[in-house]
């Protein structure tokens, strides 16, 4: 291994660790499923891949150190050890997010403080320290610099750097919103976990602002998610302002990703009652350079007719929480199902359904692929397509793979 190596570690969101593990063996990265996501270790140039390459990951993070402490003076004095240079620069800027379980120092704002104490030690500040839950973008907006994350279980202490900077759920493309926006990452683990190929006709009738028909044509053209615009280039990384960012190593990867760029094989259609989701669709797919592969209609769904031969429907229906007379959301589910049951028996549904009343009024045949949270309400993957299971799901990956050439 040529550079510096890493303990690494991607997290996601809950119920889509195993879909992550099966897109890095996809990379050829073997990893440890763990709670919030996946393990492993190995060499700056896999750090930068996964980064670029993950499409059902949060952020990737990067040990620091580890070890015991049970009062403030060993605290400071082990964290003083920690190769920091590896990670910051003396006069950068830093955010500490600090937990603190079952552990006798327990006062998060105080370890804030003593480790911000360390920080100042090799010349980085800390203008503010944010406490709080482990949620992998909770205050993400409050970052400023190279994101620390320190965490005491019983007694150990693992410290941690954000390798990816913005969460990689911006992919940059969606600037234009509709209703209810699907979080890219959940919409990718829904295609990874539907049974689609990238080679069969695919159709969100309820696109909002287009990021399952986007995802999927990002996934059938196997474009990376970090270079997800019309030239692409890459976005920027916070591994980036690392004293030993290797430049090189990163052109490579980049150069890799984009040789296996290849043309569409699939007819993906997105389609929206609405006009102003249909346009924000379209210029988002525009942004992400795949406005070209993807039928943009602005239709109701009582009048989508999906072609013969069959194909997939992967859509995210209203749940009623947000957006949506609850009244009517029980046609509309009924109305689901009916299209595609009752006029063509070839096509495949997945969908998130947040309550098991409005996925049964579908009156589809569904089963459930994994349980995930969407802006905070816990939601099921269902799919008609017969009963999956994640490893089937890691399977379709590995083919999508296979026919890339990849692995
Ligand atoms: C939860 S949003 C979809 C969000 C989308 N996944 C995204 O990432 O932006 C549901 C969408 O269904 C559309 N919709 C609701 N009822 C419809 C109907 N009967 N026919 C077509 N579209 C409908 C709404 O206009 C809305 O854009």
């Amino acid at each position: 291994m040529s550079g510096p190596g890493y303990d690494m570690f991607a997290v996601t969101a809950h119920g889509l660790a195993d879909l992550c593990a099966a897109e890095l063996a996809g990379l050829g990265i073997a990893g440890r499923v763990e709670t919030g996501g996946v393990a492993w270790s190995g060499s700056a140039s896999s750090l930068y891949r996964a980064n670029l390459e993950l499409r059902t990951a949060s952020r990737v993070i990067a040990r620091v150190g580890e070890f015991g402490a049970r009062g403030f003076a060993e605290l400071e004095r082990r964290a003083a050890k920690l190769p920091w240079q590896d990670f910051l620069s003396a006069g950068s800027e830093a955010t500490l997010r600090v937990t603190c379980r079952k552990s006798k120092l327990y006062h998060a704002g105080a370890v804030a403080e003593r480790v911000a104490r360390t920080l100042a030690g090799v010349g980085v500040t800390v203008p503010d320290a944010v406490t709080g839950d482990d949620d992998d973008d909770a205050h993400s907006a409050d970052i400023r610099g190279q994101l620390i994350i320190v965490r005491f279980m019983r007694d150990v202490c693992t410290i941690s750097v954000d390798s990816s900077g913005a969460l990689l759920h911006q992919r940059g493309y969606r600037q234009a919103l509709a209703k209810a926006p699907l979080r890219e990452t959940i919409a990718a683990a829904m295609l990874l976990a539907s049974g689609w190929r990238g080679d069969s006709p695919l159709i969100d009738p309820l696109c909002g602002s287009g990021t399952i028909p986007i995802e999927a044509a990002l996934l059938a053209r196997s474009i990376a998610p970090g270079i997800a615009r019309a030239d692409l280039t890459p976005r920027r990384f916070a591994f980036e302002s690392w004293p030993h960012f290797e430049r090189a190593s990163l052109d490579d990867v980049v150069r890799d990703a984009r040789s296996r760029v290849r043309p569409a094989r699939a007819r993906i259609v997105a389609a929206d009652r609405d006009a102003g989701a249909v346009a924000a669709s379209r210029a988002n797919a525009e942004r992400a350079g795949v406005a070209a592969d993807i039928e943009f209609r602005r239709v109701q769904l009582s009048d989508l007719e999906p072609a013969a031969g069959g194909g997939h429907v992967v859509t995210n229906p209203p749940y009623g929480v947000r957006v949506g007379d609850r009244r009517n959301l029980r046609e509309l589910y009924a109305m689901l199902g009916d299209t595609i049951r009752s006029r063509r028996p070839g096509w495949e549904v997945t969908m998130l359904a947040a309550d098991d009343a409005l996925a049964v009024a579908t009156g589809l045949p569904l089963t459930e692929l994994l349980a995930t949270r969407n802006g905070g309400i816990p939601v099921r993957l269902l799919t008609t397509a017969c009963a999956r299971t994640h490893t089937q799901a890691d399977g379709v990956y590995q083919r999508l793979h296979n026919q890339e050439g990849t692995v």
